[in-house]
């Protein structure tokens, strides 16, 4: 599926991805990851996984990403790059599809890896009927149905 990115976007996109791997603090899985994120601002933002000794607390570069754009007042993803060095391409994991949505519900998802091969999807259609915040202003509202 191509994506509405214009292709000099998403060529920095994925090169901001492929230099975050770099920073993987992956010593448990050694499965390194770095991601970028497109945002509201036309900033990119990184990311890479960041694991720890208590292994329920290692945090995947996609949120690593999004924290880090979050953090410097952005409030909307465009878009995510993730670089993984494998053979086939890697997509978001369900914790991080979860957290593209808060921000990037229409955003773009683009998997890189150490070959040609990639993804290019978008968060609607990886996390489809997605909860959102627009669930809770609903139910405050006394209001049901729908996503
Ligand atoms: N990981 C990511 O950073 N992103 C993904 O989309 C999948 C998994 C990380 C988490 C952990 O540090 C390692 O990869 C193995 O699961």
């Amino acid at each position: 599926m191509s994506t509405a990115l214009p292709a000099s976007t998403c060529r920095r996109l994925e090169k901001a991805a492929r230099a975050a791997v770099h920073e993987a603090y992956a010593p448990y899985s050694k499965f390194r990851v770095g991601a970028a994120v497109l945002a509201g601002s036309g900033k990119i933002y990184r990311g890479c996984n960041v694991e720890n000794a208590a292994y329920g607390l290692c945090n995947c570069a996609e949120r690593t990403a999004i924290f880090n754009a979050v953090a410097a007042g952005e409030r909307i993803v465009r878009a995510v790059a993730i670089y993984t060095p494998t053979t086939q391409p890697t997509a978001p994991c369900g914790a991080c599809r979860q957290v593209i949505n808060e921000f990037g519900p229409d955003a773009v998802v683009i998997s890189v890896c150490a070959t040609a091969a990639r993804l290019e999807t978008t968060l609607a259609a990886l996390l489809p009927a997605a909860f959102g915040p627009g669930n809770l202003t609903r139910a405050r509202a006394g209001k049901s149905g729908g996503s």
